[in-house]
């Protein structure tokens, strides 16, 4: 993960305890040497290691304690770099920002290239609080996430919280975890938005099914049975293949929020970004970018590859040995790495899932990243 997590730790723990404090935890939690820098990239498990050598040495908290403790560093910290600002631009109250924030990772992608986020979506909602769904490929950070919670609904929204683990389970085969947590809040925004009918709302005439398609060029469309019922037609020649008919789920991988390709998954998103990667069907790869470059699509291509894929499944990134790597490259040049190493080139989109009425179908409305 990031340094800037570690120093949001190091920082307050040295404010609240003492420098001398954070040293020897350091050392008995035997990363003495370990200097910290905000870009660069260390083991996840040094967090961990350090919450339950605070709670063995210091003691004011056992090691979960210390992980919310560090949690709420972190929202406190953030502010420094101006990013508060990024989470109060999420809405006017906490519900606001509970469906907003995952798409705050999103924003960050450029910032922190490498980052290998968290997925946090809202599945149920009632009048006393809302059910939150954590996925993430990191095990032993749920804790970490109710104290930056905690954090955020006090210093932001004023909002009192109660935070419970409802269930935690394995995501996959050592893919990580899923755990949903019952939020107990005034909900007094879902209240309002289930009983207040919006007024003053103008009514667009309706829009031929065939302009739409035309605005998205990207775009595809699937049906309740996830079959594909139309792909945009710039998708369509770089994907090279007619779909039409097909399993959308046998083509199209879905690698933001981390759920599976269902139909109520998808229904229940509608708020959340979503990236795609599509596997463009390639016989000559040279003959394939010649083809693009010559009609002007040499930009698309270049961002063909999706560096995630390849670093969440970076089995280095959690050795303790190596907690302190490499500074980060570029996107791009991950991308050309990515390209290099695998062969398969892929095409990552991102956008908005919408449900449309009249077909009975959802239309993934997305731009290529
Ligand atoms: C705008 C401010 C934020 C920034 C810049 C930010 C950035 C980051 C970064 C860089 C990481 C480490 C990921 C990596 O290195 O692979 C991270 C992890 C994490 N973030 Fe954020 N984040 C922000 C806000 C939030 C908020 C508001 C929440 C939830 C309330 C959140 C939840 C998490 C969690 C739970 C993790 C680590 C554990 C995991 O991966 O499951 N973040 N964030």
């Amino acid at each position: 993960m990031y340094g800037m997590l570690l120093e949001s730790v190091q920082h307050y723990v040295t404010e609240e305890y003492g420098e001398e404090t954070w040293l020897n935890v350091l050392k008995r939690a035997g990363y003495h040497n370990l200097i910290i820098t905000h870009n660069l990239a260390y083991s996840d498990a040094i967090m961990l290691t350090v919450a339950e050598t605070c709670a063995q040495y210091i003691g004011t908290m056992d090691a979960d304690g210390f992980l919310r403790f560090f949690g709420r560093c972190f929202v406190r910290y953030f502010s420094h770099y101006g990013y508060d600002r990024i989470v109060r631009a999420n809405g006017r109250c906490f519900r606001d920002f509970l469906h907003g924030v995952d798409n705050i990772h999103h924003q960050m992608k450029f910032s922190y290239p490498r980052m290998v986020s968290p997925s946090l979506t809202v599945q149920a909602e009632d009048p006393l609080g809302a059910v939150l769904h954590y996925r993430s490929s990191r095990v032993g950070f749920a804790q970490y996430l109710i104290g930056q919670l905690y954090e955020v609904a006090e210093r932001f929204y004023k909002t009192r919280l109660t935070i419970r683990i409802l269930t935690e389970a394995p995501l996959g085969k050592n893919e990580g975890v899923h755990v949903q947590f019952r939020l107990d809040f005034q909900n007094s925004a879902y209240v309002q938005s289930a009983t207040v009918p919006i007024t003053g709302t103008r009514v667009f005439p309706p829009l031929a099914g065939s302009t739409l398609l035309q605005l998205f060029p990207f775009c595809i469309v699937f049906d309740c049975k996830l079959r594909l019922r139309h792909v945009g037609n710039k998708l369509r020649s770089l994907l090279n293949t007619n779909l039409i008919g097909l399993p959308v789920a046998d083509h199209f991988r879905i690698s933001r929020p981390r759920v599976a390709f269902t139909w109520n998954n998808i229904i229940s998103l509608s708020k959340v970004v979503f990236e795609l990667e599509a596997f463009p069907k390639i016989e000559n790869k040279r003959q394939y970018f010649r083809a693009f470059k010559n009609k002007g699509q040499n930009k698309i291509l270049r961002s063909i590859a999706c560096p995630c894929s390849r670093l969440e499944q970076d089995p280095s990134a959690d050795s303790k040995s190596n907690f302190f790597t490499d500074p980060m490259p570029s996107t791009s040049a991950v991308s050309e790495a990515t390209t290099e190493s695998t062969g398969q080139l892929t095409l990552l989109l991102k956008g908005q899932m919408k449900y449309l009425d009249d077909w009975n179908a959802v239309m993934f409305l997305c731009a290529p990243l």
